[in-house]
């Protein structure tokens, strides 16, 4: 019998609502059916707003908790549609929300996501799972990356090392070894496509570099990659997680400004794809020693010349896409979702203590029932 959920996630990216149906009664989840649905202009621009402290930002949070929560609804609704049954056949919906906060280091550790998950079970009758991140820190833990217990349930073999990469808004890595005693590992490796989109949309048309054929354009500087290369994220031991709390246009302006030499554009682009690169590849280079297999996920797997320089700096290591181990790249997160919830359903942990730091294993999220 089918065992049906849905996953929703929402990334740094801002890109829109990734909405999957999969169905976990085989020994591989089965991915029925995808969907995405690009978030409103003004919705997006009040999620971006809601990453900085500003006047009046409780009334505008709690509007936006709503406003997306309705319309993480309609996307359920339109991917039951899409495959033709009825609410009453998923067991639960397992949803992400927007993250506006990531602050897991600070005195008292916070992090937020919204996304009205009463909402969301209200008008799709569904049994919702939400707000994955907060019991971790809890745990002292980073709350983040969630990714690698899915990975480590699916993707790991006992034949060969492999590391996967989701390259979104930010990226991060699992790196599951073979050997069955070795703990699975995993950290963000920090900005994946966030500051090449934000730079691309000030001086280009559009919303990203498509294929990255901008940044191919233009010559990596070596002096501000290495300025860039100098933050502190960089140096930080594992377990990290990191967000647009710190990875944003204004950290990116400090640095330009700090620079003090004119750069074109185009090698400011091209930079900034040398460092998405040189920050994964030096994470695996140096963590994941052993492991041959380099599987990418997440938008940044069309991103060309991205893809180009992560092959270049991972020492022969071969990079695939998620798509050779029958997983769309583009939905790999939201399937990730999907099982969380499933998780969180059947009572059992989603947290790795050895990948986000925390003290124990914990059942992730809070329950809305239909
Ligand atoms: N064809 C493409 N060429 C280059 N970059 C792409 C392409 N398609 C998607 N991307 C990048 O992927 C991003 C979305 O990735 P995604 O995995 O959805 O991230 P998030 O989880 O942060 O939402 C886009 O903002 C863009 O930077
Ligand atoms: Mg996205």
């Amino acid at each position: 019998m089918a065992e049906l959920y849905i996953g929703l996630m929402s990334g740094t990216s801002l890109d829109g609502i990734d909405a999957v149906l999969v169905d976990f009664s085989a020994d591989k989840p089965q991915l029925l059916v995808a969907h995405n649905t690009p978030l409103p202009a003004d919705l997006r621009k009040n999620l971006l707003a809601l990453n900085r402290p500003a006047a009046g930002e409780i009334a505008r949070m709690a509007q936006a908790d709503v406003e997306l929560g309705r319309l993480l609804a309609q996307t359920v609704k339109q991917l039951l549609a899409l495959h033709n049954i009825d609410n009453t056949q998923v067991r639960a919906i397992g949803s992400h929300g927007q993250t506006i906060r990531h602050n897991p280091d600070a005195d008292v550790p916070y992090t937020v996501q919204i996304g009205d998950p009463n909402t969301v079970a209200e008008l799709t009758g569904i049994t919702t799972v939400a707000d994955f991140r907060r019991r971790d820190l809890v745990a002292a833990g980073q709350g983040a990356p969630l990714m690698p217990a899915f990975h480590a349930a699916y993707l790991r073999v006992n034949d060969a090392s492999r590391v996967i990469v989701n390259i979104g808004g930010m990226a991060n890595i699992t790196l599951l070894p073979s050997h069955p005693n070795k703990a699975v590992t995993g950290f963000d490796t920090g900005p994946g496509n966030v500051l090449m989109d934000g730079w691309y949309q000030r001086h280009q048309k559009g919303r990203y570099d498509k294929g990255g054929k901008w940044a191919a354009s233009g010559k990596t500087d070596p002096a501000f990659l290495q300025r860039m290369q100098g933050d502190k994220f960089f140096k930080l031991a594992p377990p990290k997680s990191t967000g647009r709390d710190h990875f944003d246009m204004r950290w990116l302006d400090r640095l330009i400004k700090r620079h003090g030499k004119r750069l074109q554009r185009k090698h400011v682009q091209a930079s900034l794809c040398e460092l998405s690169a040189w920050s994964i590849a030096t994470a695996i280079n140096e963590y994941a020693a052993d492991a041959h297999d380099v599987i990418v996920c997440g938008g940044g797997v069309h991103n060309t010349a991205l893809m180009f320089r992560l092959q270049a700096l991972l020492n022969g290591r071969q990079v695939l896409s998620s798509e050779d181990f029958a997983i769309d790249p583009d939905y790999m997160e939201a399937i990730g979702f999907a099982w969380l919830a499933k998780q969180t359903m059947d009572g059992k942990p989603g947290n790795l203590p050895s990948v986000t730091g925390a003290r124990h294993p914990v059942v992730l999220g809070g329950i809305y029932s239909a």
